[in-house]
């Protein structure tokens, strides 16, 4: 199964990836250097770009963005056009699919949904 990697800043994500149940690695604001090795999806909430750092220094590191078959993105709808661009910024960048969409910490339809989605997920 592809593993999860994920950023979360306040909590919702973080909360997400618990709510599925799922194994996810957290990014790290200290030390984003984390090799993940084999094929993963990445979920990470929309905010200013800037505010990205680490997860732009995680793909950066070794393999990282070789691996990574696809973004999700938590946000928020009130943002209107820029509703979830982090992940769609980030998987425009790569070339890969956004593969889920959810607000906050999801809904528990957003969470069996995901959880199909990333059971349907072949390894690259
Ligand atoms: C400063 C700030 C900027 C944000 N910008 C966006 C945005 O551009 N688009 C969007 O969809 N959500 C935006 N959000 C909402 C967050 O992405 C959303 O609340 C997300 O669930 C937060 O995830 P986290 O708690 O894991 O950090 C913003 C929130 C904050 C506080």
């Amino acid at each position: 199964m592809v593993e999860i990697a994920y950023y979360s800043i306040t909590g919702q994500t973080r909360r997400f990836v618990s709510k599925t149940g799922l194994n996810g690695y957290e990014i790290n604001d200290a030390d984003p250097f984390h090799e993940m090795g084999r094929s993963f999806i990445l979920i990470v909430p929309a905010y200013d770009d800037d505010m990205m750092d680490p997860v732009v220094d995680f793909l950066q590191y070794k393999d990282n963005a070789k691996n990574c078959v696809g973004l999700a993105g938590g946000g928020n709808r009130n943002f209107n056009t820029l509703y979830n661009h982090t992940a769609n910024d980030i998987a425009k960048g790569l070339d890969v699919p956004v593969v889920f969409e959810f607000e906050f910490n999801g809904t528990n339809k957003d969470v069996e949904n995901f959880k199909k989605v990333v059971n349907n997920f072949g390894t690259k």
